[in-house]
Protein backbone atom coordinates (compact mmCIF):
# COMPACT_ATOMS: atom_id res chain seq x y z
CA UNK A 1 0.00 0.00 0.00
CA UNK A 2 1.25 3.60 -0.99
CA UNK A 3 -0.11 6.55 0.44
CA UNK A 4 -1.08 7.98 -3.44
CA UNK A 5 -3.81 6.41 -5.11
CA UNK A 6 -2.32 4.56 -8.12
CA UNK A 7 -3.74 7.34 -10.56
CA UNK A 8 -2.81 10.24 -8.92
CA UNK A 9 0.82 10.45 -8.29
CA UNK A 10 2.69 13.82 -7.17
CA UNK A 11 5.48 16.10 -9.16
CA UNK A 12 7.64 17.99 -7.95
CA UNK A 13 10.24 20.21 -9.96
CA UNK A 14 12.28 22.42 -8.86
CA UNK A 15 14.16 25.10 -11.05
CA UNK A 16 17.61 26.60 -11.34
CA UNK A 17 19.31 28.62 -13.77
CA UNK A 18 18.47 30.10 -16.60
CA UNK A 19 14.50 30.88 -18.82
CA UNK A 20 15.12 27.75 -20.86
CA UNK A 21 15.28 25.12 -17.68
CA UNK A 22 11.97 27.38 -16.69
CA UNK A 23 10.69 26.04 -20.41
CA UNK A 24 11.70 22.74 -20.26
CA UNK A 25 10.86 21.70 -16.26
CA UNK A 26 7.02 22.90 -18.22
CA UNK A 27 7.66 20.44 -20.81
CA UNK A 28 8.71 17.43 -18.25
CA UNK A 29 5.43 18.06 -16.55
CA UNK A 30 3.42 18.03 -20.06
CA UNK A 31 5.65 14.84 -20.25
CA UNK A 32 4.84 13.11 -17.43
CA UNK A 33 1.31 14.49 -17.13
CA UNK A 34 -0.82 11.63 -19.73
CA UNK A 35 1.55 9.41 -17.14
CA UNK A 36 -0.50 10.53 -14.12
CA UNK A 37 1.85 12.83 -12.21
CA UNK A 38 -0.07 16.03 -11.13
CA UNK A 39 2.20 19.25 -10.51
CA UNK A 40 2.77 19.75 -6.43
CA UNK A 41 4.04 22.53 -4.92
CA UNK A 42 4.76 20.65 -2.03
CA UNK A 43 7.96 18.91 -2.04
CA UNK A 44 7.70 17.18 0.92
CA UNK A 45 4.33 15.31 -0.31
CA UNK A 46 6.03 14.77 -4.03
CA UNK A 47 6.13 10.99 -5.21
CA UNK A 48 8.41 12.34 -7.56
CA UNK A 49 10.94 15.43 -7.17
CA UNK A 50 12.93 16.39 -9.92
CA UNK A 51 15.90 18.95 -9.38
CA UNK A 52 16.41 21.09 -12.94
CA UNK A 53 19.73 22.34 -12.28
CA UNK A 54 22.29 24.97 -13.53
CA UNK A 55 25.84 24.08 -14.02
CA UNK A 56 26.68 28.02 -14.99
CA UNK A 57 28.87 29.09 -11.94
CA UNK A 58 30.49 26.89 -9.10
CA UNK A 59 27.78 28.17 -7.08
CA UNK A 60 24.83 27.22 -8.98
CA UNK A 61 26.08 23.86 -9.32
CA UNK A 62 26.65 23.56 -5.28
CA UNK A 63 23.36 24.13 -4.43
CA UNK A 64 22.19 21.00 -5.87
CA UNK A 65 24.40 18.69 -3.35
CA UNK A 66 22.70 20.51 -0.74
CA UNK A 67 19.14 20.23 -1.75
CA UNK A 68 19.81 16.18 -2.47
CA UNK A 69 20.75 16.50 1.27
CA UNK A 70 17.56 17.78 2.22
CA UNK A 71 15.54 15.29 0.07
CA UNK A 72 17.50 12.32 1.40
CA UNK A 73 15.69 13.13 5.20
CA UNK A 74 12.48 13.93 3.18
CA UNK A 75 12.55 10.77 1.62
CA UNK A 76 13.31 8.88 5.03
CA UNK A 77 9.98 10.56 6.52
CA UNK A 78 7.59 9.33 3.77
CA UNK A 79 9.47 5.71 4.16
CA UNK A 80 8.58 6.09 7.78
CA UNK A 81 4.58 6.61 7.08
CA UNK A 82 4.84 3.73 4.28
CA UNK A 83 5.50 5.94 1.51
CA UNK A 84 8.18 6.77 -1.51
CA UNK A 85 9.77 9.26 -2.82
CA UNK A 86 11.59 9.05 -6.64
CA UNK A 87 14.06 11.18 -7.13
CA UNK A 88 15.62 13.10 -9.97
CA UNK A 89 18.50 15.34 -11.17
CA UNK A 90 17.85 17.01 -14.64
CA UNK A 91 19.25 19.76 -16.64
CA UNK A 92 23.08 21.20 -16.98
CA UNK A 93 24.34 19.42 -14.08
CA UNK A 94 23.23 16.14 -14.73
CA UNK A 95 24.87 16.61 -18.23
CA UNK A 96 27.88 17.47 -16.49
CA UNK A 97 28.44 15.34 -14.10
CA UNK A 98 26.20 12.56 -14.98
CA UNK A 99 27.45 9.57 -13.05
CA UNK A 100 29.64 11.28 -10.31
CA UNK A 101 26.17 12.63 -8.87
CA UNK A 102 24.54 9.22 -8.35
CA UNK A 103 28.10 7.97 -6.50
CA UNK A 104 27.91 11.21 -4.44
CA UNK A 105 24.36 11.04 -3.85
CA UNK A 106 22.98 7.20 -3.61
CA UNK A 107 19.44 8.55 -2.73
CA UNK A 108 19.00 10.02 -6.34
CA UNK A 109 17.13 7.59 -8.33
CA UNK A 110 17.61 8.82 -12.19
CA UNK A 111 20.48 11.09 -14.05
CA UNK A 112 19.55 12.80 -17.10
CA UNK A 113 20.71 15.69 -18.94
CA UNK A 114 18.57 18.35 -20.99
CA UNK A 115 18.89 16.11 -24.14
CA UNK A 116 16.38 13.02 -22.63
CA UNK A 117 13.58 14.88 -21.94
CA UNK A 118 11.52 13.12 -24.09
CA UNK A 119 12.81 10.13 -22.59
CA UNK A 120 11.36 10.70 -18.85
CA UNK A 121 8.59 8.98 -18.68
CA UNK A 122 9.98 5.62 -19.94
CA UNK A 123 12.92 6.48 -17.33
CA UNK A 124 10.28 7.14 -14.58
CA UNK A 125 8.27 4.11 -15.54
CA UNK A 126 11.50 1.61 -15.58
CA UNK A 127 12.54 3.58 -11.59
CA UNK A 128 8.69 2.74 -10.60
CA UNK A 129 8.81 -0.67 -11.61
CA UNK A 130 12.17 -1.32 -9.65
CA UNK A 131 10.79 0.65 -6.46
CA UNK A 132 10.13 -2.41 -4.46
CA UNK A 133 13.87 -4.01 -4.99
CA UNK A 134 16.03 -3.46 -1.86
CA UNK A 135 17.92 -0.05 -2.60
CA UNK A 136 21.16 -1.71 -2.65
CA UNK A 137 20.20 -3.80 -5.77
CA UNK A 138 18.66 -0.85 -7.68
CA UNK A 139 21.06 1.12 -10.16
CA UNK A 140 20.10 4.48 -10.71
CA UNK A 141 19.56 5.13 -14.41
CA UNK A 142 21.96 7.56 -16.18
CA UNK A 143 21.41 9.53 -19.46
CA UNK A 144 23.45 12.19 -20.71
CA UNK A 145 23.97 11.49 -24.35
CA UNK A 146 23.30 13.57 -27.70
CA UNK A 147 20.94 11.47 -29.36
CA UNK A 148 20.07 12.05 -33.04
CA UNK A 149 16.16 12.21 -33.02
CA UNK A 150 14.75 15.14 -32.58
CA UNK A 151 13.98 15.71 -28.41
CA UNK A 152 11.22 18.35 -29.38
CA UNK A 153 9.00 16.15 -32.05
CA UNK A 154 8.78 13.78 -28.88
CA UNK A 155 7.57 15.93 -26.32
CA UNK A 156 4.00 16.68 -26.24
CA UNK A 157 2.60 19.71 -27.28
CA UNK A 158 2.02 21.60 -23.48
CA UNK A 159 -1.94 21.07 -22.78
CA UNK A 160 -4.06 23.50 -23.28
CA UNK A 161 -5.90 23.94 -19.75
CA UNK A 162 -2.13 24.19 -17.97
CA UNK A 163 -1.21 26.64 -20.63
CA UNK A 164 -3.81 28.98 -19.04
CA UNK A 165 -3.09 28.12 -15.79
CA UNK A 166 0.33 29.49 -16.61
CA UNK A 167 -1.00 33.06 -17.73
CA UNK A 168 -0.19 35.22 -20.72
CA UNK A 169 3.85 34.84 -21.23
CA UNK A 170 5.13 32.10 -22.34
CA UNK A 171 8.54 30.92 -23.48
CA UNK A 172 9.10 28.61 -26.59
CA UNK A 173 12.40 27.62 -27.18
CA UNK A 174 13.82 28.24 -30.78
CA UNK A 175 17.28 27.13 -30.81
CA UNK A 176 19.31 25.10 -28.09
CA UNK A 177 22.93 24.55 -27.49
CA UNK A 178 25.94 27.08 -28.76
CA UNK A 179 29.22 26.91 -31.09
CA UNK A 180 30.61 29.99 -29.58
CA UNK A 181 32.80 28.44 -26.83
CA UNK A 182 33.22 31.52 -24.92
CA UNK A 183 36.32 30.55 -22.95
CA UNK A 184 34.43 31.06 -19.11
CA UNK A 185 31.05 29.23 -20.25
CA UNK A 186 30.26 25.46 -19.61
CA UNK A 187 26.48 25.76 -21.74
CA UNK A 188 28.60 24.45 -25.16
CA UNK A 189 29.18 21.25 -22.80
CA UNK A 190 26.15 21.07 -21.12
CA UNK A 191 23.69 22.02 -23.89
CA UNK A 192 25.51 20.72 -26.90
CA UNK A 193 26.27 22.16 -30.06
CA UNK A 194 23.73 24.41 -31.61
CA UNK A 195 20.10 23.04 -33.01
CA UNK A 196 17.35 25.36 -34.57
CA UNK A 197 14.04 24.01 -34.79
CA UNK A 198 11.99 24.22 -37.78
CA UNK A 199 10.32 26.75 -38.38
CA UNK A 200 6.62 24.64 -39.32
CA UNK A 201 7.24 23.70 -35.05
CA UNK A 202 7.68 26.45 -33.48
CA UNK A 203 4.67 28.45 -35.37
CA UNK A 204 2.30 25.33 -34.16
CA UNK A 205 3.46 25.59 -30.99
CA UNK A 206 3.23 29.30 -30.95
CA UNK A 207 -0.48 29.07 -32.41
CA UNK A 208 -0.82 26.55 -29.56
CA UNK A 209 -0.01 29.28 -27.16
CA UNK A 210 -1.92 31.89 -28.25
CA UNK A 211 -4.92 29.42 -28.44
CA UNK A 212 -5.03 29.14 -24.90
CA UNK A 213 -4.85 33.04 -24.41
CA UNK A 214 -1.25 33.52 -24.83
CA UNK A 215 -0.57 37.28 -25.93
CA UNK A 216 3.54 37.51 -25.63
CA UNK A 217 5.69 34.61 -26.27
CA UNK A 218 9.90 35.04 -25.51
CA UNK A 219 11.79 32.96 -28.22
CA UNK A 220 14.45 31.10 -26.18
CA UNK A 221 17.94 29.77 -27.50
CA UNK A 222 21.58 29.85 -25.39
CA UNK A 223 22.71 31.47 -29.17
CA UNK A 224 18.92 32.81 -30.06
CA UNK A 225 19.86 34.91 -32.94
CA UNK A 226 22.22 32.37 -34.49
CA UNK A 227 18.62 30.84 -34.85
CA UNK A 228 19.06 28.95 -38.39
CA UNK A 229 15.76 26.49 -38.69
CA UNK A 230 14.61 24.99 -41.81
CA UNK A 231 11.55 25.86 -43.70
CA UNK A 232 10.27 23.79 -46.02
CA UNK A 233 14.14 22.59 -47.05
CA UNK A 234 15.18 26.19 -47.13
CA UNK A 235 17.15 27.81 -43.86
CA UNK A 236 15.53 30.78 -42.07
CA UNK A 237 17.28 32.82 -39.72
CA UNK A 238 15.38 34.96 -36.74
CA UNK A 239 14.41 38.03 -38.15
CA UNK A 240 12.28 35.81 -40.71
CA UNK A 241 10.98 33.23 -38.07
CA UNK A 242 9.36 36.92 -36.13
CA UNK A 243 7.69 37.83 -39.15
CA UNK A 244 6.06 34.32 -39.71
CA UNK A 245 4.94 34.69 -36.07
CA UNK A 246 3.82 37.72 -36.68
CA UNK A 247 1.10 36.48 -38.67
CA UNK A 248 -0.29 34.51 -36.15
CA UNK A 249 -3.61 36.20 -35.47
CA UNK A 250 -4.09 37.23 -31.39
CA UNK A 251 -0.15 37.06 -30.58
CA UNK A 252 0.77 41.14 -29.54
CA UNK A 253 4.28 40.59 -28.54
CA UNK A 254 7.50 38.57 -29.63
CA UNK A 255 10.73 38.74 -27.43
CA UNK A 256 14.02 36.92 -27.87
CA UNK A 257 16.53 35.77 -25.08
CA UNK A 258 20.07 35.62 -25.31
CA UNK A 259 21.82 37.23 -28.46
CA UNK A 260 25.04 37.30 -29.37
CA UNK A 261 26.29 40.35 -30.68
CA UNK A 262 27.90 38.90 -34.13
CA UNK A 263 24.66 37.03 -35.12
CA UNK A 264 22.46 40.10 -35.00
CA UNK A 265 22.58 40.51 -38.76
CA UNK A 266 20.71 42.74 -40.88
CA UNK A 267 17.32 40.93 -41.37
CA UNK A 268 17.13 40.51 -37.30
CA UNK A 269 17.42 44.47 -37.47
CA UNK A 270 15.38 44.82 -40.19
CA UNK A 271 12.76 43.17 -38.22
CA UNK A 272 12.86 45.40 -35.72
CA UNK A 273 12.12 48.12 -37.25
CA UNK A 274 9.46 46.59 -39.53
CA UNK A 275 7.34 44.45 -36.97
CA UNK A 276 5.49 46.55 -34.24
CA UNK A 277 5.45 42.92 -32.55
CA UNK A 278 8.89 42.94 -31.53
CA UNK A 279 9.28 44.70 -28.23
CA UNK A 280 12.25 47.25 -28.24
CA UNK A 281 13.86 45.75 -25.47
CA UNK A 282 17.17 43.23 -26.47
CA UNK A 283 19.13 41.35 -23.97
CA UNK A 284 22.90 41.69 -26.13
CA UNK A 285 25.36 40.70 -23.27
CA UNK A 286 28.75 42.13 -24.05
CA UNK A 287 30.86 40.49 -21.20
CA UNK A 288 33.52 42.91 -21.15
CA UNK A 289 34.32 46.26 -22.58
CA UNK A 290 38.10 45.87 -22.93
CA UNK A 291 39.51 44.25 -26.14
CA UNK A 292 42.25 42.05 -24.13
CA UNK A 293 39.74 40.54 -22.00
CA UNK A 294 37.17 40.10 -24.88
CA UNK A 295 39.92 38.18 -26.54
CA UNK A 296 40.96 36.40 -23.82
CA UNK A 297 36.72 35.40 -23.75
CA UNK A 298 37.11 34.30 -27.06
CA UNK A 299 33.74 36.18 -27.67
CA UNK A 300 35.34 36.93 -31.01
CA UNK A 301 34.29 40.71 -31.34
CA UNK A 302 35.67 43.97 -30.18
CA UNK A 303 34.65 46.44 -27.87
CA UNK A 304 34.00 48.77 -31.00
CA UNK A 305 32.08 46.15 -33.14
CA UNK A 306 29.67 45.98 -30.11
CA UNK A 307 28.87 49.88 -29.79
CA UNK A 308 28.90 49.30 -33.89
CA UNK A 309 25.94 47.42 -33.53
CA UNK A 310 24.10 48.46 -31.04
CA UNK A 311 24.33 51.96 -33.17
CA UNK A 312 23.01 50.35 -36.11
CA UNK A 313 19.96 48.33 -34.05
CA UNK A 314 19.22 52.15 -32.57
CA UNK A 315 19.03 53.55 -36.21
CA UNK A 316 16.34 50.63 -36.97
CA UNK A 317 14.34 51.45 -34.00
CA UNK A 318 15.46 54.18 -32.12
CA UNK A 319 13.29 53.27 -28.84
CA UNK A 320 15.56 49.91 -28.38
CA UNK A 321 16.31 49.48 -24.50
CA UNK A 322 18.88 47.19 -23.78
CA UNK A 323 20.59 44.74 -20.85
CA UNK A 324 23.53 43.05 -20.94
CA UNK A 325 25.45 40.58 -18.86
CA UNK A 326 29.31 41.73 -17.79
CA UNK A 327 31.83 38.91 -15.97
CA UNK A 328 34.50 40.76 -13.62
CA UNK A 329 37.28 39.38 -12.39
CA UNK A 330 37.85 36.81 -15.33
CA UNK A 331 41.62 35.88 -15.43
CA UNK A 332 44.22 38.69 -16.23
CA UNK A 333 41.53 41.28 -16.07
CA UNK A 334 43.82 44.39 -14.98
CA UNK A 335 42.10 47.52 -13.48
CA UNK A 336 42.37 49.44 -17.11
CA UNK A 337 40.19 46.73 -18.38
CA UNK A 338 37.96 47.33 -15.64
CA UNK A 339 37.60 50.66 -16.39
CA UNK A 340 37.19 49.90 -19.61
CA UNK A 341 34.08 47.87 -19.13
CA UNK A 342 32.95 50.40 -17.10
CA UNK A 343 32.87 53.18 -19.71
CA UNK A 344 31.09 50.53 -22.38
CA UNK A 345 28.39 50.57 -19.88
CA UNK A 346 28.63 54.39 -19.87
CA UNK A 347 29.15 54.69 -23.33
CA UNK A 348 25.58 52.10 -23.99
CA UNK A 349 23.39 53.52 -21.01
CA UNK A 350 21.42 50.13 -20.14
CA UNK A 351 18.13 49.70 -19.04
CA UNK A 352 19.02 46.59 -16.92
CA UNK A 353 22.10 44.61 -16.24
CA UNK A 354 23.63 41.20 -14.82
CA UNK A 355 26.55 41.08 -13.69
CA UNK A 356 28.36 38.25 -12.22
CA UNK A 357 32.24 37.36 -10.12
CA UNK A 358 34.06 35.11 -12.45
CA UNK A 359 33.56 31.59 -11.28
CA UNK A 360 36.68 28.97 -12.92
CA UNK A 361 34.57 25.94 -14.50
CA UNK A 362 36.45 23.02 -14.80
CA UNK A 363 36.66 21.76 -18.37
CA UNK A 364 36.39 25.46 -20.20
CA UNK A 365 39.74 26.99 -21.38
CA UNK A 366 39.45 29.67 -18.87
CA UNK A 367 40.02 27.15 -16.05
CA UNK A 368 43.52 26.84 -16.94
CA UNK A 369 44.10 30.64 -17.31
CA UNK A 370 46.66 31.86 -14.38
CA UNK A 371 46.68 35.09 -13.20
CA UNK A 372 43.47 34.59 -11.38
CA UNK A 373 41.76 37.92 -9.41
CA UNK A 374 42.02 38.27 -5.96
CA UNK A 375 38.23 37.68 -4.81
CA UNK A 376 38.33 41.14 -2.88
CA UNK A 377 39.39 42.82 -6.19
CA UNK A 378 36.18 40.93 -7.68
CA UNK A 379 34.19 42.07 -5.04
CA UNK A 380 34.77 46.04 -5.34
CA UNK A 381 34.53 45.40 -9.49
CA UNK A 382 31.17 44.16 -9.10
CA UNK A 383 29.87 46.40 -6.73
CA UNK A 384 31.27 49.71 -9.15
CA UNK A 385 29.73 48.30 -11.75
CA UNK A 386 26.72 47.54 -10.11
CA UNK A 387 26.48 50.80 -8.90
CA UNK A 388 26.80 52.02 -12.07
CA UNK A 389 24.06 49.92 -13.71
CA UNK A 390 21.71 50.76 -10.98
CA UNK A 391 21.99 54.70 -11.17
CA UNK A 392 21.40 53.73 -15.54
CA UNK A 393 17.91 51.44 -14.23
CA UNK A 394 17.29 54.48 -12.37
CA UNK A 395 17.67 56.99 -14.89
CA UNK A 396 16.13 54.52 -17.43
CA UNK A 397 12.73 54.16 -15.45
CA UNK A 398 12.34 58.15 -14.41
CA UNK A 399 12.86 58.88 -18.47
CA UNK A 400 9.64 57.06 -18.73
CA UNK A 401 7.88 59.13 -16.86
CA UNK A 402 4.81 61.34 -18.24
CA UNK A 403 4.90 59.08 -21.57
CA UNK A 404 1.63 57.22 -22.81
CA UNK A 405 2.63 53.51 -22.97
CA UNK A 406 1.26 50.17 -24.10
CA UNK A 407 1.19 47.88 -20.96
CA UNK A 408 0.01 44.31 -21.24
CA UNK A 409 -1.94 44.15 -17.89
CA UNK A 410 -0.78 40.13 -16.53
CA UNK A 411 -2.43 40.07 -12.87
CA UNK A 412 -3.77 42.21 -9.75
CA UNK A 413 -1.46 44.15 -8.22
CA UNK A 414 0.39 44.35 -5.06
CA UNK A 415 -2.70 46.31 -3.24
CA UNK A 416 -5.88 45.64 -3.65
CA UNK A 417 -7.67 47.59 -6.52
CA UNK A 418 -4.33 47.37 -8.93
CA UNK A 419 -3.28 45.37 -11.56
CA UNK A 420 0.34 44.56 -12.24
CA UNK A 421 2.11 44.33 -16.12
CA UNK A 422 4.89 44.70 -18.35
CA UNK A 423 5.83 47.87 -20.49
CA UNK A 424 7.34 47.08 -24.09
CA UNK A 425 10.88 47.66 -22.39
CA UNK A 426 10.06 44.82 -19.93
CA UNK A 427 9.86 47.12 -16.99
CA UNK A 428 6.80 46.02 -14.15
CA UNK A 429 4.05 48.39 -13.93
CA UNK A 430 1.20 49.10 -11.24
CA UNK A 431 -1.89 50.90 -11.73
CA UNK A 432 -5.30 51.24 -10.22
CA UNK A 433 -7.95 49.41 -12.03
CA UNK A 434 -9.81 45.93 -11.51
CA UNK A 435 -10.08 42.44 -12.96
CA UNK A 436 -11.31 42.96 -16.19
CA UNK A 437 -7.98 45.01 -17.15
CA UNK A 438 -6.43 41.78 -17.05
CA UNK A 439 -5.24 40.48 -20.16
CA UNK A 440 -5.12 42.84 -22.73
CA UNK A 441 -3.29 45.93 -23.46
CA UNK A 442 -4.21 49.00 -22.20
CA UNK A 443 -2.05 53.02 -22.58
CA UNK A 444 -0.96 53.91 -19.30
CA UNK A 445 0.48 56.88 -18.56
CA UNK A 446 3.31 56.39 -16.17
CA UNK A 447 2.65 58.96 -13.48
CA UNK A 448 5.96 57.77 -11.10
CA UNK A 449 8.52 55.09 -10.20
CA UNK A 450 9.14 52.84 -7.41
CA UNK A 451 11.76 50.98 -6.75
CA UNK A 452 11.90 48.14 -9.12
CA UNK A 453 8.75 48.85 -11.25
CA UNK A 454 7.03 51.97 -12.63
CA UNK A 455 3.58 53.51 -11.16
CA UNK A 456 1.09 53.80 -14.00
CA UNK A 457 -2.41 55.35 -14.91
CA UNK A 458 -5.11 54.24 -17.23
CA UNK A 459 -5.60 56.06 -20.21
CA UNK A 460 -7.65 54.55 -23.03
CA UNK A 461 -8.16 50.91 -24.07
CA UNK A 462 -6.59 50.08 -26.65
CA UNK A 463 -7.60 46.52 -27.30
CA UNK A 464 -10.74 44.19 -25.83
N1 LIG B 1 24.43 33.17 -24.21
C1 LIG B 1 23.92 32.63 -22.99
C2 LIG B 1 24.66 32.96 -21.78
C3 LIG B 1 24.34 31.95 -20.75
S1 LIG B 1 25.09 32.20 -19.32
C4 LIG B 1 22.49 32.76 -22.80
O1 LIG B 1 21.72 32.35 -23.63
O2 LIG B 1 22.00 33.23 -21.76
C5 LIG B 1 24.46 33.76 -18.75
C6 LIG B 1 25.56 34.64 -18.30
O3 LIG B 1 26.25 34.04 -17.23
C7 LIG B 1 26.61 34.92 -19.33
O4 LIG B 1 26.23 35.90 -20.23
C8 LIG B 1 27.77 35.35 -18.47
O5 LIG B 1 27.72 36.72 -18.19
C9 LIG B 1 27.54 34.59 -17.17
N2 LIG B 1 28.51 33.51 -17.04
C10 LIG B 1 28.69 32.43 -17.82
N3 LIG B 1 29.72 31.68 -17.40
C11 LIG B 1 30.22 32.31 -16.30
C12 LIG B 1 31.31 32.03 -15.41
N4 LIG B 1 32.11 30.99 -15.59
N5 LIG B 1 31.52 32.89 -14.38
C13 LIG B 1 30.73 33.97 -14.20
N6 LIG B 1 29.70 34.28 -15.01
C14 LIG B 1 29.44 33.46 -16.05
FE1 LIG C 1 28.16 30.57 -23.30
FE2 LIG C 1 29.28 32.23 -25.02
FE3 LIG C 1 27.61 30.37 -25.88
FE4 LIG C 1 26.63 32.42 -24.46
S1 LIG C 1 27.63 32.54 -26.48
S2 LIG C 1 26.14 30.25 -24.19
S3 LIG C 1 28.30 32.80 -23.05
S4 LIG C 1 29.60 30.00 -24.96
FE1 LIG D 1 22.48 27.18 -16.36
FE2 LIG D 1 22.34 25.38 -18.24
FE3 LIG D 1 20.89 27.56 -18.39
S1 LIG D 1 24.14 25.97 -17.16
S2 LIG D 1 22.17 29.06 -17.40
S3 LIG D 1 20.68 26.00 -16.87
S4 LIG D 1 21.84 26.50 -20.08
Amino acid sequence: MTETRANTKKLFIKTYGCQMNVYDSDRMMDALAPHGYETTLDMATADLVLLNTCHIREKASEKVFSELGRLKELQSERRALGGDMMIGVAGCVAQAEGEEIARRAPVVDMVFGPQAYHKLPEMVSRTESTRHLHQALRKPIVDTDFPEEDKFAHLPAARKEVTIKRGLTAFLTVQEGCDKFCSFCVVPYTRGAEVSRPVSQILAEARGLVEAGVKEITLLGQNVNAYHGDDEGRVVGLGELAHRLAEIHGLERLRYTTSHPRDMDDALIAAHRDLDILMPYLHLPVQSGSDSILKAMNRRHTAAEYLKVIETIKTARPDMALSGDFIVGFPGETDQDFEDTLKIIADVGYASAYSFKYSTRPGTPGANLGDQVDEAVKNERLWRLQDLVNAQTTAFHASCVGKTIPVLVERPGRMPGQVGGRSPYLQAVHLDGGAELIGAIHQVEIVGTSTNSLVGRLKVSVAA
